[in-house]
């Protein structure tokens, strides 16, 4: 091998090797659904269901979110989705991983309905930044699925299901 022919072959390996290293510093981006299954699938389940009286399931009900503002925000606003360790742009594709596929409602669509409007990294950036740090947050989720169960053709399971954090005994 000629010396030029080495230092062309050294540079390709530098270059490649930068590459590899551009986000260095940063974690690794993993998927949507890599990021849920690590992140909320502990609570929700890997498919979006676990116990559905301690925890709402996600399956094929999570997508009714979208149906108002106050809703998707509320979605955008949970501590346990706001304080999540990722950025906006991250975020913002795995609730739509949670809201477009795990909890696309099921069936055909609704006729006349609008195509639901994913959420977006400036969307989600906004929203996380006033958190819901309620104290009864259940109450508050009763009010937005009531809505959606009334106004948006949700399953009743919605509003049945989840029973909300156990009571402390006395
Ligand atoms: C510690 C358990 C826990 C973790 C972790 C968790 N959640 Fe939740 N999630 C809940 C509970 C409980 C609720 C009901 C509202 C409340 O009390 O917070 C809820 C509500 C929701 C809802 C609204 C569904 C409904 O029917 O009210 C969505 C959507 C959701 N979570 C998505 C996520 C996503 C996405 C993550 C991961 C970033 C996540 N959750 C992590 C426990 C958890």
């Amino acid at each position: 091998m000629t010396a030029a022919a080495l230092a062309a072959a050294l540079a390709a390996v530098l270059i490649a090797a930068a590459g590899g290293r551009a986000h260095a510093g940063q974690p690794p981006s993993i998927s949507p659904k890599a990021n849920y299954i690590e992140r909320c699938g502990g609570c929700h389940g890997v498919d979006g269901r676990s116990v559905a009286a301690l925890v709402p399931d996600l399956k094929h009900t999570a997508g009714y979110f979208l149906c108002d503002e106050e809703a998707r925000a509320y979605v955008a606003r949970l501590p346990n989705v706001a304080f999540s360790q990722i950025n906006d742009a991250d975020l913002a594709a795995m609730l739509n991983f949670v809201v477009l596929d795990l909890g696309a409602r099921d069936g055909p669509p609704q006729p006349g309905a609008a195509a639901p409007r994913p959420y977006t990294a400036a969307e989600v950036g906004r929203l996380r930044r006033t958190a819901l740090t309620i104290p009864d947050l259940k109450a508050y989720r009763q009010r937005i699925v009531g809505r959606l169960v009334a106004r948006c053709a949700a399953p009743d399971r919605l509003l049945t299901d989840y029973q909300g954090p156990p009571t402390p005994s006395p």
